[in-house]
């Protein structure tokens, strides 16, 4: 018995050598040590031996199965520590790749611009005040020198709530509340941003809703020269220093007298392009001396101060600088259009 052992033995180790892989290995552990393996197969015969030969044969034994299950632990262990390396190897990052940019939110275009003018006016002294969209016809035309049934309300169809309320047609109201707001005190210098509404059907350069800027100067000796200065300051600080305006003479009920300003086309510089049809001109906003009227509506004496005001529209500013052709680009929040903005 003892000779079948270690014949055993011999052949277990033998074929251990030649072992392939984790798979096989489990199976020789299976074959020589299992329960229904070749060790067992021969203990079974145990019963048959003297008491005297039964130690020495179960030291004999027990010396076999340490000697085969060495080995196995020994290359069980190697295949662990194998697949491990493997593990780890596949595993690795390398920490010398670029990472994955995280994409960030831009500001709007209209947001951009309408920033950009408010900085410009703060820089030369102004505040910034706002009214309400939803205002009464009072502000929004009486108080502007637009009675009612005067013919110049039709040039601003506007969205009525009841008679007497309405979306404001114009950020212009706002030029009476900050008036009143002084209680008759002067300097007044302010711009009033936000949004507008009118009853108009929505193409590449109208929309029912859109933003304007308003601004408004009131004070000792204000004069027209004043207003020109400031709006060649504004332009040439929005546009470029290149850029010139010119005033045309024009009707608004609130100022008098009024005019309408063209800046040099930014495209072509003011020789003639598509953008300017050929004028070399672009109308950017409405402004005049502030009207008597105006002046008392907001608490001010006519004779004692003077103002000019102006009014602009931030699509049109925004259309004109970044040379957009459809104001509808403004409102679709299509990410390919809005992400061209990111880093201007
Ligand atoms: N409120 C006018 C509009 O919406 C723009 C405007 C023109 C405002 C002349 C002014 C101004 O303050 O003086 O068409």
């Amino acid at each position: 018995m003892k000779e079948r052992l270690e014949a055993l033995q011999a052949e277990a180790l033998q074929e251990l050598q030649g072992v392939a892989g984790p798979q096989e290995l489990g199976e020789l552990r299976v074959k020589y040590l299992g329960k229904k393996g070749a060790l067992t197969e021969i203990l079974r015969g145990m019963g048959a031996l003297s008491a005297e030969e039964r130690p020495v044969i179960g030291e004999v034994a027990n010396r076999v199965r340490g000697a085969i299950e060495a080995v196995i632990e020994d290359k069980a262990e190697g295949y662990r520590r194998a697949e491990t390396e493997l593990r780890l190897r596949s595993e690795t990052i390398d920490v010398t790749l670029p990472g994955s940019a995280l994409p960030t939110g831009a500001v709007h275009p209209l947001n951009k611009v309408a920033q950009e003018i408010e900085d410009i006016f703060i820089g030369l002294g102004y505040t910034i005040a706002e009214g309400p969209e939803v205002e009464t016809d009072y502000y929004n035309f009486e108080a502007l020198n637009l009675p009612k049934n005067h013919p110049a309300r039709d040039m601003q169809d506007s969205f009525y709530i009841t008679d007497e309320i309405l979306m404001r047609t114009q950020t212009s109201p706002v030029q009476i509340r900050a008036m009143k707001a002084m209680n008759g005190k002067s300097p007044l210098k302010v711009i009033c941003p936000g949004k507008v509404y009118r009853r108009d059907d929505d193409d590449a350069t109208h929309s029912f809703q859109f933003n304007q800027v308003e601004g408004l100067v009131v004070g000792k000796g204000i004069r027209m020269s004043d207003l020109k200065g400031t709006l060649l300051q504004f332009v040439q600080e929005m546009f470029g220093k290149q850029a010139r305006i010119r005033l045309r003479p024009s009707f608004f009920p609130f100022t008098e007298p009024s005019a309408e300003v063209d800046v040099t086309c930014s495209q072509c510089g003011g020789s003639g392009c598509r953008m300017c049809k050929q004028t070399g001109w672009l109308e950017i906003l409405g402004c005049g001396m502030v009207h008597p009227k105006v002046l008392e509506a907001g608490g001010y004496d006519p004779e004692e101060v003077t103002g000019f005001a102006f009014g602009m529209g931030i699509e049109r500013i925004a259309l004109l600088k970044y040379g957009i052709d459809d104001i509808r680009h403004f409102y679709a929040n299509d990410l390919r259009f809005l992400s061209q903005f990111e880093r201007m």
